[in-house]
């Protein structure tokens, strides 16, 4: 199967509200096929430090990063532990931050990697191939009611109890077509939107496997610390659960991912003020032109903040 090119998303709003300096220092935390990574290299003599926990990704770029020389810094981990990526190279603080949070085209389009529904492969989803428990294994051991309030929570799915049992009556389940097919058989397609019944359980098991919503959280809760006053802080998501931290965040609220039962958490007080200030209340949308030429783009939503205090 062909890899078709992971096209970057909402990439001219990412440069012009990143604005890169000569000198400046960038995290791109979600380096993917570097779509981000290139053009903020190509548009000041700054640098990059580009993160990705896909050490495939990581691998892929080897044949044209040399062309950007020390200005370009490929480190295999997850954005959550950014912090400790900037101290081993010696860096307190940064310029700004872009975070283009989900998966790669690369990624889904390897069936083997087992993102897709729409390919055979086994049930795997991990980002980071080299660590932690599949989506088989989450699927094959736990018990019903903890995955039916996964598959609630994550995928925001209303029939998630029908979906547990049925999944827990056909263990054990080793690929994406079996999963896919068992979540279709308990729940209608949509006439409205069309969307594959599946769409939601196979989001909500990504979401757990690669600990997604924790490593965003980790990630803004480092940001005050490691960017320069002035820096900005670019946060493109896809889905509401992840945006809704991000906007929270930014306003200087923070509730758990669930909307279901909101926490405040410490930094809600009636003394407190967000070390941010949002470029825009409401999100970036892409443009019209942007959804018909890439559709992947047409649920991204791309949030800006500015660092006020060091
Ligand atoms: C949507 S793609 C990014 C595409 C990129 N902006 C481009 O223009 O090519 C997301 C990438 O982020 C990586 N990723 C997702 N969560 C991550 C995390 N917590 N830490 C590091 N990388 C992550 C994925 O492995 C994937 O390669």
């Amino acid at each position: 199967m062909d890899d078709a090119p992971h096209i970057p998303v909402m990439l001219k709003e990412v440069c012009e509200y990143m604005n890169p300096q000569d000198g400046g220092i960038y995290v791109d935390g979600t380096f993917g096929a570097g779509g981000y990574t290139r053009a903020l290299l190509d548009q000041a003599n700054c640098s990059v430090i580009a993160i990705d926990r896909d050490e495939t990704a990581l691998v892929a770029a080897q044949n044209w990063i040399g062309s950007y020389g020390d200005r370009l810094k490929l480190v295999h981990g997850s954005f959550g532990d950014l912090k400790n990526h900037l101290l081993a190279l010696n860096i307190e603080k940064v310029d700004g931050i872009v975070l283009d949070v989900g998966v790669s085209s690369m990624q889904i389009d390897q069936a083997e990697r087992g993102f897709s529904f729409r390919f055979d492969g086994a049930l795997d989803m991990r980002m980071d191939a080299s660590q932690g428990e599949t989506a088989a294994d989450i699927v094959n051991s736990y018990k019903e009611e903890a995955l039916a309030n996964l598959i609630y929570q994550y995928g925001e799915e209303r029939l998630s109890r029908r979906i547990a049992k049925t999944i827990v009556k056909n263990r054990p389940i080793g690929t994406t077509l079996q999963l896919a097919d068992i979540v279709r058989s308990v729940v209608p397609r949509s006439k409205k939107s069309g969307l594959d019944p599946a769409t939601r359980t196979f989001q909500a098991l990504r979401i757990a496997v690669n600990d997604e919503l924790g490593q965003l959280e980790e990630l803004l809760d480092s940001t005050p610390d490691l960017l320069k006053k002035g820096g900005r802080l670019l946060v493109v998501s896809f889905h509401s659960l992840e945006d809704k931290i991000v906007k929270n965040f930014m306003r200087g609220q923070r509730i758990e991912a669930s909307r279901y039962e909101p926490v405040v958490n410490e930094y809600i007080g009636s003394n407190y003020s967000s070390p941010f200030l949002m470029l825009s209340k409401k999100a970036f949308l892409p443009s019209k032109e942007e959804c018909l030429s890439n559709p992947r783009s047409r649920s991204a939503r791309l949030r800006v903040a500015e660092r006020l205090e060091e």
